[in-house]
């Protein structure tokens, strides 16, 4: 039987427990989730692709149903060059809805083999993400219940300045 396979393209900047969540559910469907990690400078991540993958690795603790992949071009050479089926997004808002509709119709003008497949985040995750985390905590404020330990840990050494680093 032949392998279904997904991929799931993002930013992933760094990672939260609202992607961890959609590729569990993607993991439940496909027999292969491709981590498809934008790989573009001209986006100022603040971390790089090979960080962000870390920082992925450690959340999904080894899962061997997910790979990793970087790419820097069209979403859907990606998907073509994995093998895939299905592109994965995640859903968390109807306020997600309009770039979603309009990247999943792009993509499959571009690609009319392969599908959009949108999964719904749990409840207790809808308005994570990862730039509002980062604003969180740049301002000091608590990130643990939204991002994976190793997320929280990296996203601290960047933002949270030190002592040290805060004395004039
Ligand atoms: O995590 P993000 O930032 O919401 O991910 C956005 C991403 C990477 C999925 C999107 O920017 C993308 O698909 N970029 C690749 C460029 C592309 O394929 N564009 C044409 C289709 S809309």
């Amino acid at each position: 039987m032949t392998e279904r396979i997904a991929v799931y393209p993002g930013s992933f900047d760094p990672v939260t427990f609202g992607h961890v969540d959609i590729l569990h559910r993607a993991t439940l469907i496909f027999d292969q989730v491709v981590v498809a990690v934008l790989d573009n400078p001209l986006k100022h991540p603040m971390f790089t692709a090979a960080e962000r993958i870390a920082l992925m690795r450690e959340a999904l603790d080894g899962d061997r149903r997910v790979v990793y992949d970087t790419f820097d071009g069209l979403t859907v050479d990606c998907a073509r060059r994995a093998g895939a089926a299905a592109i994965v997004r995640g859903l968390r808002a109807v306020s997600d809805f309009e770039n979603e509709f309009q990247m999943a119709l792009m993509n499959r003008r571009l690609a009319p083999e392969i599908h959009t497949v949108f999964l719904m985040t749990s409840f207790s995750n809808v308005y994570i993400s990862s730039s509002l985390i980062k604003e969180v905590c740049r301002l000091g404020g608590p990130i643990d219940d939204f991002v994976p330990e190793a997320s929280a840990r990296a996203l601290r050494r960047r933002l949270t300045p030190t002592t040290t680093e805060a004395a004039p």
